[in-house]
């Protein structure tokens, strides 16, 4: 077998608040394929590094009255400390503010610049008078163009899915500061992309890439490509542009840029050849694992570049979907915005790692954590089956058998059968199939359990005659259970390396073929607690507690509240009329995306509303419930026919909806005031 140079990365996260759930699925992802390819004794590096660079980023350290190299630093510890506790083993993790990456974004800037792909031109962008900076489309809020629904982001509605630029929403204001904004005129610079269309589309269709990706790039190519602004205007934290003054490089621009950063920090520490990985003609192969969000820099502004700095191109990109806990996005109001701190204060990290392994594969299609699901699949595969071979076969040996194995191997045909299935299971996990390659070792361990039932060792120990072959079919149930912890080693690394205490071997892919003959163990140790459905709940409680006591008004988020509106007569106010309203019934809406249809009681009187809080409710849950409507507003004739009202709710949109609910003593048809 030859040894291959591979690289590895995932995404860079953000600087900027805590790990969760969602994030973990692609660094665990990542990990068990680094450790597989370590495994199988290539050369393999796996490095990430902190996004540190961006507006949200600067504004968030002077909120907290800190410089955003500190701001970084700290969230950067956290980071790495729940990495390393979800055994997320890099080679190195470094950061985009980082001098490697600096030299390493002027470099590959200034190639492109002297290729002639960088354009300058003037464009016309909303400033924040008040604040003195450009605003992010992110950072401005104000009236829908298309349906008129207010509050809404720089770039598109959350009422009626309409797309648009910050500078067309009626209304505007700046979300930091509330000013409105005015239109100001700046120089940016721009990466030619379009010069690329070529080189790319030969590119992605060298390799294999995903059947998702391919569509998804017909399509951009089909709408063709756009020059890209890779320019901001100070302030703005980043690293500035080469004889530019006061203009920066855009966070995407020098992100994809830290993969390569990180890895040179590696080769200097461990004396690795960074050119051998980097250069134009490398036989080193490069892999970027990503979620299927940001494909776009990924495979065409990420190679272009590569390709315009005369750079070697990625060997694939791996993008996969994203998670959906209990069967919705995940809510910080139902608790499942669950931190990865959270999770650790109450589970075993190896939990997740196996429950993720067990439901990914190669595509990019969301990934559900049902938690019943969860502890249902965990207790049953790992502690019912894999760890149950051990613990059913270990005491007999220590006890009986002063803890060695026996002389020969009871079954060959069975240890043949299990080991054989190296290779097969190793191109799964080459190919990311890794929920296809746990369907293949649990059903080793099924034969492994059954083997031992078929034997019954507890039986045979009973009896002088059949001692030996108590021992034989000890001995043989913890080689099956050696072939079967190998297998998994790149998934539970942990459990594994205390299976390597206990059975005082080392677990590797290329000695599964040998069974352990006379042997000594070491006594055998609980390897895994069965998942208790109360941790999980307690973990449930706890999210919500946690999101709950974090929310404070912020007043550079974009979502944070609105200004307070033009002060208006009481007058103004008595004109409208809201009333309890009992939800009588709620029904999802043929073709509507964001709407329910709510039939609501006024106690005598019936109103039909849509409302567009889909993403927050499912319609079952909402049956039976009081909550305030605009009782005396104008009918609306919308798509799907009449609204006769309003209901109120609170939050910023999306799945994050409150329905104002009265309190209890609250009737039907009462006026409130
Ligand atoms: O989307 C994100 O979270 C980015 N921080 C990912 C960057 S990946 C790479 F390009 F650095
Ligand atoms: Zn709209």
């Amino acid at each position: 077998m030859t040894k291959r140079k591979i690289l590895i990365t995932s995404a860079l996260p953000y600087a900027n608040g805590p790990t969760h759930l969602g994030h973990l699925l692609e660094y665990i992802q990542t990990d068990i394929w680094a450790r597989f390819q370590k495994m199988q004794g290539h050369e393999a590096y796996y490095v990430c590094a902190d996004d540190a660079h961006g507006t949200p980023i600067m504004l968030n350290a002077q909120k907290q009255g800190i410089t955003p190299e500190q701001m970084v630093e700290n969230v950067s510890i956290e980071r790495q400390r729940d990495f390393t506790d979800f055994h997320i083993e890099f080679d190195n993790y470094h950061s985009t503010h980082s001098a490697e990456n600096k030299e390493l974004s002027e470099m590959i800037y200034n190639r492109l610049n002297d290729g002639g792909y960088i354009k300058k031109r003037t464009i016309s962008q909303l400033f924040d008078p008040e604040k003195s900076i450009f605003l992010p489309d992110r950072f401005v809020t104000g009236t829908c163009p298309s349906c008129k629904a207010e509050n809404q982001n720089g770039d598109s509605c959350d009422a009626c899915g309409a797309t648009y630029s910050p500078t067309e929403l009626l209304n505007p204001r700046s979300a930091m500061s509330g000013a409105k904004p005015v239109l100001k005129d700046s120089e940016h610079f721009f990466f030619d992309l379009p010069a690329f269309e070529h080189m790319l589309k030969s590119w992605l269709h060298s390799g294999s890439i995903q059947q998702e990706m391919a569509n998804k790039l017909d399509e951009w190519f089909a709408e063709g490509l756009q020059e890209w602004d890779i320019s901001r205007d100070a302030p703005y934290f980043g690293f500035e542009i080469p004889n530019a003054p006061g203009k920066y490089f855009y966070v995407w621009l020098d992100a994809p840029i830290g993969y390569m950063a990180s890895f040179k920090n590696l080769c200097e520490k461990k004396n690795i050849n960074f050119d051998e990985f980097w250069d134009k003609d490398s036989n080193a192969e490069l892999y970027h694992f990503i979620g299927k969000d940001i494909i776009y820099f990924h495979s065409l502004f990420w190679p272009a570049m590569l390709d315009g700095a005369s750079l070697r191109k990625p060997t694939n990109i791996f993008a996969h979907g994203f998670i959906t806990v209990n069967g919705a996005k995940m809510s910080k109001s139902k608790g499942t915005f669950i931190k990865a701190r959270t999770y650790l204060d109450h589970l075993d990290p190896e939990y997740l790692r196996y429950y993720y392994a067990a439901k990914l594969n190669s595509g990019i299609t969301d990934l559900d954590i049902n938690l019943d699901d969860f502890a249902q699949r965990v207790n049953s595969d790992l502690v019912g089956k894999v760890v149950n071979i051990a613990s059913r076969c270990a005491g007999f040996i220590s006890k009986r058998f002063e803890g060695k194995l026996s002389n020969t191997v009871a079954e060959p045909a069975l240890f043949a059968e299990f080991s054989s299935q190296a290779s097969n299971i190793a191109n799964l996990f080459e190919s990311r199939e890794y929920s296809r390659a746990i369907r293949e070792i649990m059903a080793l361990a099924d034969k492994a359990n059954q083997y031992i039932d078929g034997a019954a060792p507890w039986v045979l120990v009973k009896n002088e005659e059949t001692q030996q072959q108590a021992h034989d079919v000890c001995s043989m149930g913890l080689n099956l259970f050696k072939v079967i912890m190998t297998y998994l080693k790149p998934v539970l690394p942990n459990m594994a390396n205390n299976v390597e205490a206990f059975l005082g071997c080392a677990l590797e892919w290329n000695t599964v073929q040998t069974p352990l003959t006379c042997h000594t163990i070491s006594t055998f140790k609980a390897l895994m607690q069965r998942v208790d459905m109360d941790k999980v709940n307690l973990m449930l409680e706890e999210s919500k507690e946690s999101m709950n006591s974090s929310i404070k008004p912020d007043p550079t988020s974009p979502l944070a509240k609105e200004p307070i509106a033009a002060e208006i007569e009481f007058n103004d106010f008595a004109k409208i009329d809201l009333r309890i309203a009992l939800i009588a019934k709620a029904e999802h809406v043929e073709g509507a995306e964001k709407l329910l249809k709510l039939t609501l009681d006024l106690g005598g009187e019936t109103r039909q509303v849509f409302s567009g809080i889909k993403a927050a409710y499912k319609p079952e849950d909402l049956e039976g419930k009081l909550t305030v409507m605009v009782a005396n507003l104008k009918p609306r004739k919308m798509r799907f026919g009449m609204s006769e009202g309003m209901v109120l709710a609170a939050g910023p949109g999306d799945n994050e909806i409150y329905l104002l609910d009265p309190h209890s003593g609250a009737k039907p048809g009462m006026r409130v005031m």
